[in-house]
């Protein structure tokens, strides 16, 4: 398929839909509607054909089979082989990310690995670094009255508090920024750009796992490479009683850094631009700063931002379609959390909505393991915000751009504000 720009438009979203069509980046709910009720799992060829459920028991059905609805590819586009740049020899087919891109029963094994580093009570000591972090970047332009919440502020938290959970350079935040933009929004639709985005970030991981591994061996070695960091848990921990190798260490590291940004700066920024459209929701949250867990719930819910892609290994019926065995499924968590079936007035943001088991997190066996993480950096970063720069609105000067695809988010959002602290 070529360029975005050259694509023919969309005239049936039930039979040609186009997950990174601008209208269907910038506001998609009213085509999920349309297609919940004419055409609940729509089909497009478009981008490597893809199946496209919208109703919320569709969703779950669809999670729950498993591994029918393989994991194997977990992209929203076919994949690209990656290969060595010299020799030309196909390193890896697909993209292999474990656990995300695993069945079971390894599924479970690379899992166990990692949720440690995920618990409340892990989480909970990254809290501290995430809210004077939030503070720094206000620092860096409250006194212009104007940011760019996406780029100045949500863009920067992710980052910046995964590198200090994996023990790397959080200097290289652009770094990070440029790699999971290379992947998952502009390499979506660029394969080479995926390509090499890909070997940068391996080269990355084979230096930082030959750093630690150096280490272990000299035990007691170079003060100057963390020991407790993520990387060198990982390292550390076992598979099923067998030992980690590079691979799968980089592997690991490599989905983390990936899953850790984009979704949870698409988060912030999605409920930044909400609260600046919305004042009488902004006005509320002033008032009753109690409300924020459950009104970032209710963000997740209305703006989820993560489709997941599934490969049918066999043929699946499902709502009495039938979709063939090698098609490609795109998990629409997004559009499930907007299905009046399972949420009354489900456009609508209600910031105390008292029953909201969204699954923006996902369903099922892959339900994302960076929860407790990504629910810490929404609120500190949005109650941060809101205590330092309380009345903002969307700034005239420029437009608001979303991406799609893989992960939906506002990736330039002007804002301007009067009266900061
Ligand atoms: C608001 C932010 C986030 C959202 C909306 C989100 C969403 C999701 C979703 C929908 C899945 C399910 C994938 C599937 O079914 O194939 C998932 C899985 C996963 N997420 Fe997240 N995620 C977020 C933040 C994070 C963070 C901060 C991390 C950690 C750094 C993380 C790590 C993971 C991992 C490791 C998995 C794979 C779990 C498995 O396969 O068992 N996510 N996420």
């Amino acid at each position: 398929m070529a360029a975005a720009e050259a694509r023919p438009p969309v005239e049936d979203w039930a039979t040609d839909y186009d997950i990174f069509d601008p209208a269907y980046c910038s506001d998609p709910g009213p085509i999920w509607a349309d297609l919940r009720d004419r055409c609940p799992i729509a089909h497009s060829e478009r981008w490597g054909g893809s199946w496209l459920p919208t109703r919320y028991d569709d969703v779950a059905e669809m999670a729950r089979l498993v591994p029918a609805l393989s994991s194997v590819e977990f992209i929203v586009v076919p994949p690209v082989p990656l290969r060595d740049p010299e020799t030309g020899e196909v390193l890896r087919a697909r993209p292999y990310a474990p656990p995300i891109s695993s069945d079971p029963p390894f599924h479970g094994v690379a899992r166990r690995l990692i949720l440690p580093a995920f618990s409340p009570h892990a989480v909970a000591a990254h809290e501290p670094y995430t809210r004077e972090l939030a503070h720094r970047l206000i620092d860096g332009f409250v006194g212009q009255g104007r940011c760019d919440g996406a780029v100045d502020f949500a863009q920067q938290i992710p980052p910046r508090v995964i590198a200090h959970l994996m023990g790397i350079d959080e200097g290289r935040a652009s770094d990070f920024v440029d790699w999971v933009r290379g992947i998952l929004e502009l390499g979506a639709t660029d394969p080479e750009l995926r390509v090499a985005t890909g070997l940068k970030m391996f080269a990355f991981w084979a230096e930082e796992v030959a750093k630690r591994r150096a280490q272990a061996a000299q035990a007691g070695g170079s003060a100057d490479v963390p020991q407790n960091d993520f990387i060198s848990e990982v390292l550390a921990g076992d598979l099923d009683g067998q030992p980690v190798d590079d691979n799968h260490a980089m592997s690991v590291c490599n989905l983390l850094l990936i899953a850790g940004i984009d979704t949870t700066w698409s988060s912030i920024g999605s409920a930044l631009w909400h609260l600046a459209t919305h004042p009488a929701d902004r006005q509320r949250l002033l008032e009753q700063p109690e409300l924020l867990p459950t009104a970032v719930e209710e963000f997740l819910r209305v703006y989820s931002p993560v489709t997941m892609g599934r490969l049918a290994t066999e043929d699946v019926t499902v709502d009495g379609v039938t979709i063939p065995a090698g098609s490609r499924v795109l998990m629409n968590f997004p559009a499930a959390n907007r299905d009046p079936g399972q949420f009354p007035d489900p456009d609508t943001v209600v910031i105390d909505r008292a029953h909201n088991r969204h699954v923006a997190f996902g369903i099922g066996i892959h339900r994302c393991a960076g929860s407790n993480l990504a629910r810490m950096e929404m609120q500190v970063a949005l109650s941060v915000f809101l205590e330092r720069v309380p009345e903002f609105h969307l700034a005239e000067s420029g437009p608001v751009s979303w991406a799609g695809g893989q992960v939906r988010g506002p990736r330039t959002l002007p804002l301007t504000f009067s009266t900061p602290r």
